[in-house]
């Protein structure tokens, strides 16, 4: 039996529990019903399980007969506060919260992936660990899940986001960047208040902060390659008091994008340096408090390389995309920062069926006909990489 042959049995199975999650959609943190039905249908296939990741989240392992490699397969489950407009037949019952990243489509295609992985026991090298995955949106879920141990003897990792841009049949898996960071900063600047018309007696906020500004995209075009591309952005300014009053105090806040580790890595310390530096200069004080929220997503070449050939064996010879790499963040890069990983954008933009809005539309909807395919790629990629 291959792949398909046992997954061919499961295509009913998958619909009904994506349709299932769909249904009763719940925040970040907060999937505590998902989480429950999720272990019900773990009891039921009969694979063992153990809470892994804040409160929510749930990693299976399952055993091969023959002896591998191991990979961890990562699906996450929150959905977003989102009023859910599709006016589909088993649309969210949850007022104003809906899956509109399709996060009940990676529930039920890893559960699927499971069904045939635990059928295929006899035939799997190594270990297989599953990782239904909490809180995504948030960026809290991955990392939980990394410190409560889900990594321990794993050798790669693997995802799979249902993905709109992509059409229905294909899939992207491309190496390198796929996906940016995403981080958030804030910068307090302490000056010295007087009246505004003896600025000599104090030290401006507003000026210093203006300079601060300017000074911080010098980092960007001056410190860092043009070809990483990045992005520092000051969101919001509070400065002063009163219009004849210089200001005493200022705050900003904002955030950075990136696409490469080592830009990831020296963020920090490059703004810091430019902040305190700047502020010293104009005889002001300057703190910034730097919040990492998440990684650039990178694909590793050699897991792309062998996630490409079962995605060829399951979705056939011409399913490879190509699609540009996005800024918006993916908190899975927690797990690759610790083993190389790849993510899969699965294609399920159908326009015939009307999935052509994007991910969190109150419209987003999923070309259902695809999400075997995915849990055929979740359960071929463990094969494949186990067995080398
Ligand atoms: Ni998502």
């Amino acid at each position: 039996m291959n792949v398909q042959e046992v997954a061919a049995q499961y295509g009913e199975y998958l619909i009904e529990k994506r349709r299932y999650f769909h249904q009763h959609p719940e925040v970040s943190t907060k999937e505590y019903h998902t989480s429950k039905a999720i272990k019900e249908a773990l009891d039921e296939i009969g694979v063992s399980w153990r809470p892994c990741g804040l409160e929510t989240g749930v990693l299976v392992t399952i055993q091969g007969a023959k002896p591998g490699k191991t990979i961890l397969l990562r699906g996450d489950m929150d959905a977003l506060t989102v009023q859910e407009t599709t006016g589909a037949p088993y649309a969210s019952k949850n007022e104003g919260i809906m899956h509109a990243c399709g996060h009940d489509c990676h529930i039920a295609m890893l559960l699927t992936a499971t069904r045939i992985l635990h059928d295929m026991k006899e035939e799997l090298c190594g270990t297989v660990k599953l990782a239904f995955q909490p809180a995504e949106e948030v960026a809290l879920g991955a990392k939980s899940m990394v410190e409560q141990g889900a990594l321990d003897g794993v050798d790669a990792c693997f995802a799979i986001h249902v993905w709109t841009d992509v059409k229905s049949g294909m899939v992207s898996l491309e190496a390198g960047p796929r996906m940016a960071s995403a981080d958030e900063f804030h910068i307090t600047v302490k000056g010295k208040g007087c009246h505004g018309a003896q600025p000599e007696r104090g030290v401006d906020a507003a000026v210093v902060t203006a300079a601060i500004i300017n000074n911080l995209q010098s980092v960007i075009s001056r410190e860092i390659s043009p070809m990483d591309p990045a992005v520092v952005t000051v969101g919001t300014i509070q400065a002063g008091t009163r219009w004849n009053v210089v200001a005493e105090n200022s705050y900003m806040t904002g955030t950075t994008r990136c696409f490469s580790n080592e830009v990831w890595e020296t963020f920090e310390e490059r703004m810091e340096r430019v902040i305190k530096g700047t502020a010293e200069a104009y005889r002001a004080e300057a703190e910034l408090e730097y919040l990492r929220i998440v990684p650039p997503t990178v694909n590793d070449e050699a897991v792309v390389s062998i996630a490409q050939k079962s995605a060829v064996a399951v979705l056939g010879e011409n399913c490879l995309a190509s699609n540009p790499a996005t800024t918006g963040g993916e908190d899975f890069s927690y797990f690759m920062q610790r083993v190389p990983g790849a993510i899969a954008l699965l294609g399920t933009g159908n326009e015939a069926c009307g999935a052509v809005w994007p991910n969190h539309s109150g419209n987003f909807c999923v070309d259902e006909e695809q999400l075997l395919k995915g849990a055929m790629l979740y359960a071929q990629v463990a094969m494949d990489f186990n067995a080398q």
